[in-house]
């Protein structure tokens, strides 16, 4: 079965339960699951439970797809997504966001934790990225040679939608929380950068790094699927002056801003 049918069946199989169809997508990063709060909940299914879909490996990922409602917008919810460094390909990890698409989604948010290299971002500080660097090591549109997929050589001139940023901007205000911008740079991972590495990587332009997000927001281009991501800093990644740092505290700290970031989700979502 080519990558084509596989979406077909996986969006079939999920087409077979009954739900309204989801006009908006979202995936949601580690340790950021609270957004799953203000989700009326239709079905919550585990990724093993789909045909084609990966298996998530990460602790800290529920693993489960989520069909629902915020307020009156349908919505399917990954919480927890797929990484490259788990091992799979680019096409497992992205492969979701084609399901989505296919399910009808129009407007995609995701969230990540991401290391801040920006002197002026502080743990637990929101960043809407503004664009982006990718230094993963593969690529998911690599060897998709039919027009099925979408362009063979999407523009990436503006990779997340200034009007979704917008609305974004304009929910945080209106809950008084600071919504800073940044550029992320995408990294393999699994392990965290060494001074050097931070030294170049902000040397290139990036703001923030981590391990995911790009590939996805790579095919929702491809999909011409408008998306907007905002990370949540949990590290600070001052090369003159680093401090060790597990996934542990990685995972805590963004669980101290999960509420602020979920609900201006919630809120931009409420009025898509
Ligand atoms: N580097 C890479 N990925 C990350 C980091 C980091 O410092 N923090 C959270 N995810």
């Amino acid at each position: 079965m080519d990558l084509l049918q596989q979406v077909a069946a996986a969006t079939a199989w999920l087409q077979a339960l009954s739900f309204e169809q989801p006009r908006v997508g979202v995936v949601l990063g580690t340790g950021l699951g609270e957004l799953t709060s203000h989700i009326k909940i239709a079905h919550s299914i585990p990724y093993n439970q789909i045909p084609h879909f990966p298996e998530s490996t990460v602790e800290s990922h529920k693993g489960q797809l989520i069909l629902g409602h915020i307020g009156k917008t349908p919505v399917v919810a990954m919480q927890g997504r797929f990484h490259y460094y788990e091992g799979y390909t680019m096409q497992q990890i992205t492969f979701p966001i084609r399901v989505m698409k296919a399910l009808g989604v129009e407007q995609l948010l995701l969230s990540n934790a991401a290391g801040g290299m920006n002197p002026s971002f502080k743990k637990g500080d929101l960043i809407l990225l503004e664009d982006h660097i990718n230094m993963q090591p593969e690529n998911p549109l690599r060897g998709l040679n039919s027009s099925a997929f979408g362009p063979r050589f999407p523009d990436m001139s503006r990779p997340y939608d200034p009007l979704l940023g917008q609305k974004l901007h304009v929910a945080a205000d209106a809950q008084g929380v600071v919504l800073k911008s940044g550029i992320y740079v995408s990294v393999m991972g699994p392990n965290l950068e060494t001074r050097a590495e931070y030294r170049f990587l902000r040397m290139a332009g990036a703001d923030l790094v981590g391990m995911s997000t790009v590939p996805e927001v790579i095919v929702a281009n491809q999909l011409k699927l408008p998306c907007a991501a905002v990370s949540v800093v949990t590290d600070e990644c001052d090369p003159d002056n680093l401090h060790p740092v597990s996934i542990e505290e990685i995972i805590a700290v963004a669980a101290t801003a999960d509420k602020k970031l979920s609900n201006i989700f919630a809120a931009v979502v409420a009025e898509l």
